[in-house]
C-alpha cells in the first residue's frame, strides 16, 4: 500500500485558522491583541525571506507584528537593549531573534536575554530545562509541528520506537524530549552512531533532521513506519533550466515512500508547520501572560 502523505501545508493552514479564532476571542472578550516581535540582525537573504513570511502570517491571523531590522555591525549592547525594551513592552507577547547571528554576537547570551515567557522559539535555557523535566514551557516550533502531525496521524504515540536522526538544539534534542514526553522509546542518532541503518530500521517513527540531502534511503525504513522529514536542502537542478534549484529533504522520498506507512513531503511537509507553530506559541504566551486558559491542541 502506498504511504499516506502527511500534508503539512494543509495542517499548517488548519493551525493558523485555530490561532486566528483564539486571536479573535482575545480581542473581543478581553481587549488583548497578541503581539510578536522579530529581530533580524544583518542582511542574510534566507533570513530576510523567513522574517518577511513570519511578519505576513502574523498579520494574517490578526496579531500585531513588529520587526526590528538592525545592521550587521550592531553591537551586542545595542541588540541587548532592543531585547530589553521588548521584554518590558506589555503589547509584545513573543520575541524571536532570527538565527544565525553575525559572528561577533554571542548567540547563547542573546537568546538567554529574552524573557523566558516571551521566548516563542523555546531556545532560552529555562525553556530547555523545563521541557527536559516535563514542565510547562515554550516548545521549539519545528519539533512542536512534527509532534502535532504525529499525534494527528497516530492518536497515541505511547510505546512506539522513535529514532531522531540529528542532535541539534533547535530540532533533534527537543524533538527527542517531546517524543519521550509522549511515552515513545527514543533513540537520538547522529554522525557518530554505529550502524545507523540498523538503528533506523527499528523505528516506528523516524524523524530526520540532519541537513544532508536525501541521506536516508528506503531500505533503512521499517515497512509501515512513519517518516518525518525535517530537511530543507536546495540542490542545483540544471536539468530544469539554468540557475534552477530543487528542494529536497533529508530522506530519499521515492524509496522511503515506497516502504513507509506515512511520510511528510518536501516541500509541503514540516516546513509550513514551523511558522504556524510560532503563531501558536505567541497565542499561548499571550494567554499565559494574561492568566487565561491556554488554547487547546496548540501546545505540547
Ligand atoms: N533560523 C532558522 N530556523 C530558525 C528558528 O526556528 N528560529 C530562529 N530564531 N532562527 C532560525
Amino acid at each position: 500500500m502506498p504511504a499516506t502523505i502527511i500534508d503539512g501545508k494543509a495542517f499548517a493552514a488548519r493551525v493558523r485558522t485555530q490561532v486566528a479564532g483564539h486571536v479573535t476571542r482575545l480581542k473581543q472578550d478581553h481587549g488583548i491583541t497578541p503581539g510578536l516581535a522579530v529581530v533580524l540582525v544583518g542582511e542574510d537573504p534566507a533570513s530576510q525571506v523567513y522574517v518577511r513570511s513570519k511578519g505576513k502570517q502574523t498579520v494574517e491571523v490578526g496579531m500585531k507584528s513588529v520587526e526590528h531590522k538592525l545592521d550587521a555591525q550592531t553591537s551586542e549592547a545595542d541588540l541587548l537593549a532592543v531585547i530589553d525594551r521588548l521584554n518590558k513592552d506589555p503589547e509584545i507577547h513573543g520575541i524571536l531573534v532570527q538565527l544565525p547571528l553575525p559572528g561577533h554576537l554571542d548567540e547563547d547570551l542573546v537568546i538567554n536575554s529574552i524573557a523566558p515567557e516571551k521566548d516563542v522559539d523555546g531556545f532560552h535555557i529555562s525553556n530547555v530545562g523545563l521541557l527536559g523535566t516535563g514542565q510547562k514551557s515554550m516548545v521549539p516550533c519545528t519539533p512542536l509541528g512534527c509532534l502535532m502531525m504525529l499525534r494527528d496521524h497516530h492518536g497515541s504515540l505511547s510505546g512506539m520506537e522513535a529514532v531522531v536522526i540529528g542532535r541539534s538544539n533547535i530540532v533533534g534534542k527537543p524533538m527527542a524530549q517531546l517524543l519521550l514526553g509522549d511515552s515513545c522509546t527514543v533513540t537520538i542518532a547522529h554522525s557518530r552512531t554505529k550502524d545507523l541503518p540498523e538503528v533506523v530500521r527499528r523505528a516506528d517513527i523516524v524523524v530526520a533532521a540532519v541537513g544532508r540531502p536525501e541521506m536516508v534511503p528506503g531500505d533503512w525504513i521499517k515497512p509501515g513506519a512513519t517518516v518525518i522529514d525535517v530537511g530543507i536542502n536546495r540542490l542545483d537542478a540544471p536539468e530544469k533550466g539554468e540557475g534552477k534549484t530543487l528542494l529536497v529533504g533529508d530522506v530519499d522520498y521515492e524509496s522511503c515512500a515506497a516502504v513507509a506507512g506515512a511520510i511528510t513531503p518536501v516541500p509541503g511537509g514540516v516546513g509550513p508547520m514551523t511558522i504556524a507553530c510560532l503563531l501558536a506559541n505567541t497565542v499561548t504566551a499571550c494567554c499565559r501572560a494574561n492568566s487565561l486558559s491556554e488554547p487547546e491542541g496548540l501546545t505540547a
